[in-house]
């Protein structure tokens, strides 16, 4: 089964985490381990109260260990709140509040060392795939955010082409697996190593009916779940999509 990770966005309160974990949880018990909820900071402590194998995932942080950084929030904090991943360089980040590739790899950096496991999120923009250069744009991103990376295992990356992401317009099951196939191969040449497990997420108006479609591809090894992984009888689905 495939890994199914919910991003929430600044969506739910506290009380709308709780109802939606206790009406979720009992309908994906056994798929646990490939789900994970990525809430806002505020909302981590709700996730004492359940008990689970799923993922706790944060949607940001900053990569400093402690000090003057006045709203900000450390992986230490994370980790006290039982967050084993984090979201890095999500184009809302990039875009909205102008997260520079030099920011997002050190940001990559902090979370490997301090145990949390980051998932990388790149995509180009629709000017860049209607010039042809996608794969370019992608590759970029990859060295910029891998440059100061050491030897590793394992690393997930989330492939979310921009204008698909909340658009209703997702990329076609076959050009994901296209550019899932290209991420897999470029990250291990810049990682120089062949044993790396790269698992590459499609994100991207991901939805009940289309998630089947993407989990057939080889090379979609998941999905990151934005608008539809926000009523809990849909998100359930599709963390059923591929049983
Ligand atoms: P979406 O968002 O599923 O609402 O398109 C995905 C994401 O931004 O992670």
């Amino acid at each position: 089964m495939k890994l199914k990770f919910a991003n929430f966005k600044m969506n739910m309160t506290a009380s709308g985490l709780r109802s939606y974990l206790s009406a979720i949880l009992p309908e994906i018990k056994e798929y646990e381990k490939q789900v994970a909820f990525f809430t806002p900071c505020v909302n981590l402590f709700v996730f004492r109260d359940f008990e689970g194998e799923f993922g706790i995932g944060a949607q940001n942080f900053y990569f400093e260990e402690k000090g003057a950084f006045t709203g900000e929030v450390s992986l230490s904090m994370l980790k006290e709140l039982n967050v084993s991943l984090a979201l890095v360089g999500h184009s809302e980040r990039r875009q909205i509040f102008g997260e520079s590739n030099e920011l997002i790899g050190k940001k990559l950096s902090a979370a490997l060392k301090a145990g949390i496991e980051p998932v990388l999120c790149i995509g180009e923009s629709l000017e860049e795939r209607q010039a042809g250069v996608a794969f370019e744009v992608i590759k970029s991103q990859l060295r910029l955010a891998l440059g100061n990376v050491d030897k590793l295992k394992s690393l997930i990356i989330a492939y979310e082409p921009i204008w698909a992401i909340g658009s209703g317009n997702p990329a076609s099951p076959e050009d994901a697996e296209k550019m899932h196939g290209f991420i897999k191969e470029t990250v291990k040449s810049i990682l120089e190593s062949s044993e790396l497990s790269v698992k590459v997420l499609y994100g991207g108006s991901v939805n009940l009916e289309n998630a089947g479609e993407f989990l057939k591809m080889p090379n979609v090894d998941g999905l990151l779940v934005g608008g539809a992984s926000l009523d809990p009888a849909k998100f359930a689905k599709i963390v059923k999509a591929d049983c």
